[in-house]
């Protein structure tokens, strides 16, 4: 194994991979992003007021599990090297990619907390899962958690965005530059690059 082996299987499969753990996480934290942007704008909408607080309780178990998850998953990241981007890819758009990549990485950290912030401000406990319960970061009313209820849900909103523009640097990986970078995140059998090392 080389000294970059794990994340991206260099040694084995020319570095041009992600493996089982990196693909589980990222699929996973889609997942869990699809259920909790539903909950969050269905919260509210179209739901009458005597369901919001259930609605808003499984917001709180989800949105804590993505931050347990994506700190596991930042750990996981920063002890394995993910394989290279593809070599005919410019320097603009490699830089593009990652740190889109870095961005989803700080803001499905940092913006769960400003919701825990949030919660607190309204006086509600957040339960870790659904299950354990989490002190209240601020007292209830607290100015700092109050503007946090304006924040988190800007925050949440505007990573839409970034989410529309990697899923469309996916897609022109996988349909304009056909180069294999779609399907090494998939699930399944790892894709080798033209059968050789990247
Ligand atoms: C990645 C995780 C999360 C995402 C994507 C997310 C997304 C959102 C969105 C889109 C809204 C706006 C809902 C609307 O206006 O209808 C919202 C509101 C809210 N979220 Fe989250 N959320 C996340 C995690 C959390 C966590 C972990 C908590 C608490 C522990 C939380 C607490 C809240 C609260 C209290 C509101 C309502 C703010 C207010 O108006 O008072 N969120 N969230
Ligand atoms: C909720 C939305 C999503 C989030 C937050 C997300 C997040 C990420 C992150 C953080 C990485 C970098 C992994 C690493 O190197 O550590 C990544 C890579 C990747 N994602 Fe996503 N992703 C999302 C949705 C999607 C979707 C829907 C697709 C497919 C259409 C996709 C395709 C890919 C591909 C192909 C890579 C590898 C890129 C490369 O090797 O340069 N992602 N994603």
């Amino acid at each position: 194994m080389s000294a970059t082996a794990g994340f991206s299987e260099q040694s084995a499969a020319g570095g041009w991979r992600y493996d089982g753990i990196a693909k589980a996480f990222h699929w996973l934290v889609v997942a869990m992003l699809v259920v909790q942007y539903s909950v969050a704008l269905v919260l509210g909408l179209i739901l009458p007021k005597s369901a919001e607080d259930g609605l808003a309780a499984w917001h709180f178990a989800m949105g804590s599990s993505i931050l347990v998850v994506m700190l596991a998953r930042l750990a996981w990241r920063l002890t394995h090297t993910p394989p290279p981007p593809p070599a005919d890819l410019s320097p603009g758009l490699q830089l593009l990619s990652r740190a889109t990549h870095w961005v989803f990485y700080i803001v499905l950290i940092v913006l769960p907390v400003l919701g825990w912030f949030a919660a607190s401000a309204h006086g509600a406990t957040v339960r870790l899962a659904g299950l354990i319960p989490l002190p209240l970061l601020v007292p209830k009313d607290d100015p700092f958690g109050k503007a946090m209820q304006t924040v988190h849900p800007v925050i949440a909103i505007t990573l839409l965005a970034v989410i529309a523009l990697h899923i469309s640097g996916a897609l022109y990986h996988a349909f304009v530059k056909r180069d294999g970078v779609l399907q090494r995140m998939l699930p399944g059998r790892n894709f080798e690059r033209d059968g050789k090392s990247a």
